[in-house]
């Protein structure tokens, strides 16, 4: 069994994106900005969003964060979205959510500029990615694909599955895999709540990407001997042991599962490190205009 790093991978890219900027920086080109917009205090995405800004930094993006108290109306929001949109020097940015449950996130994911979506939320980046066309990749997926690259791990006519039909994380990486080219090519079942039998699914599969949220779910006895598989969970759990009192698992039982497999990504130090990282390569896409010239 080998471990995917997510730490060691997400190291080299950060020193290549350093590179670029300073590249950029001594042809007097324009250094990447990205901007993260958090809405009230959810715990979780303000530690998603210090990291994202974190990162900038470490690499010489500029960033910017607007933050905004949990009372702050859609309209209020959606003219924060029309400013960072019209800002000239913003490449890209992002809404964190969840949002407060007084805002449609449909709403305001639809009045981003599609050519600054750097999540790729944006229909039109969707519907340009399920076409295969030139799309800001949604960062956990893009990051996954990063991931399999970069270890060349084997995918075409791969049987790969799916748990998790989010608009985030599983229906992309679903149309991602199945996919001509490499990543891709692979053979892809996308599975959800309402699958009969998902441990007969699961044993079925050579790649397993699991995103459904719920702690260490995934059993060993479900992978079967060589499978790789893909945490995409990042669930705190209570641990007597831990000073905090608690720890960080994935959605697969890792102790259970790593024996059996090629590949395992850990968590922490797997898939979300990436995520954070293939948002910064969107942003630098989004600055050099690759996507939309
Ligand atoms: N909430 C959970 N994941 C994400 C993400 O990738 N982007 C944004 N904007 N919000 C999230």
């Amino acid at each position: 069994m080998q471990l995917l790093d997510g730490k060691l991978l997400s190291e080299n890219i950060k020193l290549e994106l350093a590179a670029e900027v300073d590249t950029l920086r001594q042809q007097g080109g324009k250094i990447p900005h990205l901007a993260a917009v958090l809405v009230g205090e959810d715990p979780a995405s303000q530690v998603y969003v210090s990291s994202k800004i974190k990162s900038c930094e470490q690499v010489g993006f500029k960033s910017s964060l607007v933050r905004r108290p949990a009372e702050t109306s859609e309209a209020e929001l959606l003219q924060i979205v029309h400013d960072l949109n019209n800002d000239p020097d913003v490449d890209g940015f992002i809404v964190q959510l969840p949002l407060p449950k007084h805002i449609n996130e449909e709403r305001i994911t639809l009045a981003i500029d599609h050519r600054k979506d750097v999540d790729g939320f944006h229909p039109i980046n969707f519907g340009r990615m399920a076409q295969g066309m030139p799309a800001f990749l949604p960062a956990t997926p893009f990051g996954i694909m990063e991931m399999l690259r970069r270890y060349n791990i084997e995918t075409s006519g791969k049987h790969c599955v799916v748990l998790g039909r989010s608009n985030i994380v599983g229906t992309p990486m679903s149309l991602l895999l199945s996919r001509k080219g490499y990543p891709g090519d692979c053979t892809v079942t996308l599975t959800h709540s309402r699958t009969k039998d998902l441990p007969a699914e699961v044993r079925r599969a050579d790649i397993i990407v699991a995103a459904i949220g719920i702690p260490q779910f995934v059993k060993g006895d479900w992978v079967r001997e060589g499978a790789v598989v893909i945490d995409v969970g990042i669930n705190r759990i209570p641990d007597a042991s831990k000073k905090s009192g608690s720890r960080l698992v994935g959605d697969v039982d890792f102790d259970a599962v790593a024996p059996r497999c090629s590949y395992i990504t850990p968590v922490p130090g797997g898939v979300g490190l990436m995520t954070v990282t293939a948002l910064l390569m969107n942003t630098l896409k989004a600055c050099r205009k690759e996507i939309y010239p």
